[in-house]
């Protein structure tokens, strides 16, 4: 058993600035699954939203914002987040960050849905190098003790001491039960405090941005232990990943498109404009449903990415990352096309929590991907994430140190009970129902969606379910099984919050309904 005043569970930007927010407060452990860099955070390209030039301001931020969100978004939530910004960004550079500038002054680039240029960046691999500011810290600082290869497998409430729990009754979080992958035992980690910061859920479907840790375990635990999840139908599509059979959906930036790349056809013709007046500028769904309709009408399996005229020095300079992975596959973005198809990217739905980011369980706190603060509604606007997730993990270290001194560590919570559960041997039914699961959410659970395709895609996942479930309680508990059971959790709430919706709105677009209704928009609660 081991105890911390914190839990934080997840090592991506989120977990990080909550754990060097608090650490002065008391001890904090980091669980995180595999080596700790390995987050959502390391890969992002583009950069972070924050109005930080004297011609833009907070407004124009919100309004765009809201835009994107189409209707969904909590405004008093968007104007907290925008404002909070250019502090936020001003810490990591006093950490030491080193975002890209150009004649000493912040870089500032244009995305997608921005009607200003307030991106900031570092190159094009902006997390990483927050990553690595962040890790840093919580290295050298004296409170923290980062845990790697360490799964968070349920989080503990009143439901382990023996005590019914619905949705209905006050909860209350303990910590969490965590598999050491390296000595394969489950631990009782106890917190006064916990924060979970598990990122997003790429995974669910067969092409995704994300790496493999974006399994949903976050929601899925939280779901589990009654939290109140929303949004999930809201699941963003990037428009323009890799398209390469060894590059497994490798990213090209929005920032490539607000650097002027124009999106054509495999005939060579540029579409965009015949979708939406802001062209490749236009926000997300827009782009990846525009593309979508090209790849179905001509039965094209891509669309081709065309920046040869902005020349190989400016190319090289401003994307480096994205140049010379294109190179490693033989495509010289000076010379060729890009071919590119869009793939799974951010989960806008997740736990809801409030501005702070607590969520409706005590003392379980949620930040970054894994929540549903009401910043991005139906449509998250490009760069606003790691904005988020920096923030609110901030807002909720502000509140969590008195909720941690009010706090006893519980004393009474059992060990984890394997009994009657064996190694497994049937390795091909977990890799065979994850190839299956993400079939199904690519095929009736994408861009596109119809009330046939979700009602399959639900009968479907519902027998998977009953499949993994039974495997779970006989086999001894593993990271492959449990992020499969998360991901057919995850999956469930994607599907039940589409079939909710009765109409077309931000990301979620149904045949069925093509229209947005003009009824007060609802939040889909499950
Ligand atoms: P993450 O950074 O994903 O961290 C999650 C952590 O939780 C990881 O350490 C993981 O190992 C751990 N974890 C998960 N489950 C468990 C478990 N069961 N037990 C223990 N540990 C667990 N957003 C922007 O704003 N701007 C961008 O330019 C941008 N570019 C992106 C590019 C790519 C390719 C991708 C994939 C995303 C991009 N995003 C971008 C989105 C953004 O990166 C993420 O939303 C954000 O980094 C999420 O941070 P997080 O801390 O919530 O989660
Ligand atoms: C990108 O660089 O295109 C990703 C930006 C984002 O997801 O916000």
């Amino acid at each position: 058993m081991k105890q911390f005043d914190y839990l934080v569970i997840g090592s991506g930007s989120a977990g990080l600035s909550f754990a060097l927010e608090v650490a002065g407060s008391g001890t904090v452990g980091i669980i995180t699954k595999k080596e700790r860099a390995e987050s959502n955070t390391n890969y992002a390209q583009g950069g972070i939203a924050s109005v930080l030039d004297a011609a833009d301001s907070y407004d124009k931020h919100v309004e765009d914002t809201l835009i994107a969100g189409a209707g969904m978004c909590d405004r008093e939530v968007v104007a907290e987040i925008v404002k909070s910004g250019p502090a936020t960004i001003r810490k990591l550079i006093a950490m030491g960050a080193a975002f890209t500038r150009k004649e000493g002054e912040l870089h500032l680039v244009r995305e997608g849905g921005h009607s200003h240029n307030r991106i900031i960046h570092a190159d094009d691999m902006t997390g990483r190098e927050i990553e690595r500011v962040l890790l840093a810290k919580a290295d050298e600082h004296p409170n923290i003790t980062i845990l790697e290869h360490h799964f968070a497998v349920e989080l503990i409430t009143e439901h382990h001491l023996g005590i019914q729990v619905t949705k209905y009754v006050e909860k209350n979080c303990f910590g969490a039960y965590v598999l050491d992958t390296e000595t394969d035992r489950v631990e009782r980690v106890l917190a006064k405090v916990t924060l979970l910061a598990t990122g997003g859920a790429g995974q669910v479907y067969l092409h995704t941005t994300n790496p493999e840790i974006a399994t949903g375990d976050g929601v899925a635990m939280a779901y589990r232990a009654k939290a109140r999840v929303s949004n999930m139908e809201f699941i963003q599509f990037h428009p323009t990943s890799l398209w390469h059979p060894d590059a497994d959906s490798f990213l090209i930036s929005e920032a490539v498109r607000g650097h002027g790349a124009i999106l054509r056809n495999t005939d060579g013709e540029a579409f965009m404009e015949r979708y939406d007046s802001r062209k490749e500028l236009a926000p997300r769904d827009i782009v990846a449903r525009a593309i979508d309709d090209q790849l179905k009408k001509r039965g094209d399996e891509y669309v081709l990415l065309d920046v040869r005229h902005l020349g190989r020095d400016e190319l090289k300079a401003t994307f480096p990352n994205i140049y010379s992975k294109c190179l490693e596959h033989n495509m010289d973005m000076a010379t060729d096309l890009i071919p590119i198809v869009p793939a799974a990217h951010y989960m806008c739905g997740g736990v809801w929590t409030d501005i702070n980011g607590q969520t409706t369980i005590n003392k379980l706190f949620a930040a970054g991907e894994v929540a549903c603060t009401g910043l991005h509604g139906a449509n998250r606007l490009a760069s606003n994430s790691l904005l988020e997730a920096l923030v609110v993990a901030e807002k909720a270290a502000r509140v969590a140190p008195d909720v941690m001194r009010q706090t006893e560590f519980r004393t009474d919570i059992p060990q984890w009970d394997d009994s009657g559960t064996f190694d497994t041997e049937e390795w091909v039914l977990v890799s065979h129902d994850k190839r299956e699961l993400q079939q199904v959410m690519t095929d009736y659970v994408g861009i596109v969606r119809s009330d046939l395709r979700l009602r399959r895609a639900f009968s479907r996942t519902k027998l998977l379910h009953q499949e993994v479930e039974a495997f779970y309680k006989k086999s001894k508990v593993s990271v492959p099984v449990c992020q499969l059971r998360n991901m057919i959790a995850v999956a469930y709430l994607i599907i039940r919050s589409a079939m909710l919706r009765k109409e077309s709105r931000g990301l979620h677009f149904t045949t069925d309904y093509p229209n947005t209704s003009d009824v007060i928009e609802h939040h889909n609660i499950l």
